[in-house]
């Protein structure tokens, strides 16, 4: 039996290392298995659940597209397309919330973090936004389901839908209950400014990550920059539990160079920051220099990345639209 793999990046701006050692990375390989199915989406009805800026929205879009294919997928062996242009996605996510209980949703981790004190000003979208990714998901029959740690929980909520959906309409198992699929290790990457809070696309100094588009130069500076303690490297990993930059510096280290931690630090026990960064930055150089290479490159091909995206929609629509008149059935709609 094939696996069917469905992931969503948000046309956001600005992916980083963390999109790419806790998602990016793992859809290559995915895809590189014959065995699988891989289906990704370019998830621009999720980025509209906080303004956006229309041009920089189509920008971003076209720039996500661009991403993937700088990192390694293939685009002749998977199916990319943008959310939006798929319309059985809304309407599925509204079928879908009748289905979700308010209860699961207020527990959602993401949602109070994003929210903040703010919760009254926010969008409903903001809320209702697992919701949505579940109708992503469970639309394409997907297996199983890769991306970093951080959309546990929403993964978690999409298991609870489709089973929920699966017995009231006592609809036996129509909706695949999907595996999500985790790295181990380094599926949380860090901000360079502060180990204990992710690398993210919303924090507002850009010293806090490295994004793929990002040169050599930058590189380097923002790896000097990044915050550290004043000691050396330990000579096992427990000693790291309590000095969240290092673990996370040494984290990157290791996941760049497929290494497990303990080699890592192995590695560089007892040396000073200063020489463990300069290896650091080596390895990300020489990692994330060809992907924005051909990021930049990629972007000034419009017309390739929309007709990924047109080539995507009509298969991704295909099978979305489908799936989506046979919940209606069921439901009960003539
Ligand atoms: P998004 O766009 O925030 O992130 C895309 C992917 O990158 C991972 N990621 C990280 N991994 C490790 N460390 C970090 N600091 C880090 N930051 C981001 C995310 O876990 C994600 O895998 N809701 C999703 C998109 C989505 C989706 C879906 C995913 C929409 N529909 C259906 C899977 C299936 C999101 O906002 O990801």
């Amino acid at each position: 039996m094939k696996k069917r793999i469905f992931s969503g990046v948000q046309p956001t701006g600005n992916l980083h290392l963390g999109n790419y050692l806790g998602a990016i990375k793992n859809f290559v390989e995915l895809n590189n298995d014959n065995n699988n199915d891989c289906i990704f989406c370019v998830v621009d009805l999720h980025a509209i659940t906080v303004k956006q800026d229309p041009k920089e929205l189509r920008d971003n879009i076209r720039e996500t597209v661009a991403t993937f294919i700088a990192c390694g997928i293939n685009p002749e062996k998977s199916i990319i397309f943008n959310q939006s242009s798929v319309s059985a996605h809304s309407e599925a996510a509204w079928l879908l919330s009748c289905v979700a209980r308010m209860g699961w949703l207020n527990r959602m981790t993401q949602f109070k973090e994003k929210a903040g004190k703010d919760k009254e000003k926010v969008s409903v979208g903001l809320y209702s936004y697992p919701i949505l990714m579940a109708a992503d998901i469970l639309l394409y029959e997907a297996t199983h389901v890769p991306v970093g740690e951080d959309q546990k929980q929403h993964l978690e909520l999409c298991r609870d839908i489709a089973q929920k959906f699966n017995n009231d309409y006592f609809a036996g198992d129509f909706f695949k209950v999907p595996e999500p699929l985790i790295q181990k290790e380094f599926s949380r990457i860090m901000s360079l400014k502060d180990g204990t809070k992710k690398m993210s696309k919303s924090e507002l100094s850009d010293l806090s990550r490295i994004n793929l588009t990002d040169d050599e130069n930058l590189i380097i500076n923002k790896i000097k920059k990044a915050k550290t303690d004043s000691l050396p490297i330990p000579s096992n990993s427990k000693e790291l539990e309590m000095r969240p930059e290092a673990k996370n510096l040494l984290g990157i280290y290791s996941s760049l160079t497929n290494l497990s931690i303990d080699e890592s630090v192995k590695e560089f026990s007892g040396k000073n920051f200063s020489q463990f960064k300069e290896k650091l930055s080596q390895v990300l150089v020489e990692k994330i220099n060809p992907i924005s290479d051909k990021i930049k490159k990629l972007n000034n091909d419009k017309e390739y990345l929309d007709r990924i995206l047109l080539n995507g929609q009509k298969k991704a629509n295909e099978f979305a639209t489908n799936k989506l008149k046979k919940m209606q059935e069921i439901i009960g709609f003539l």
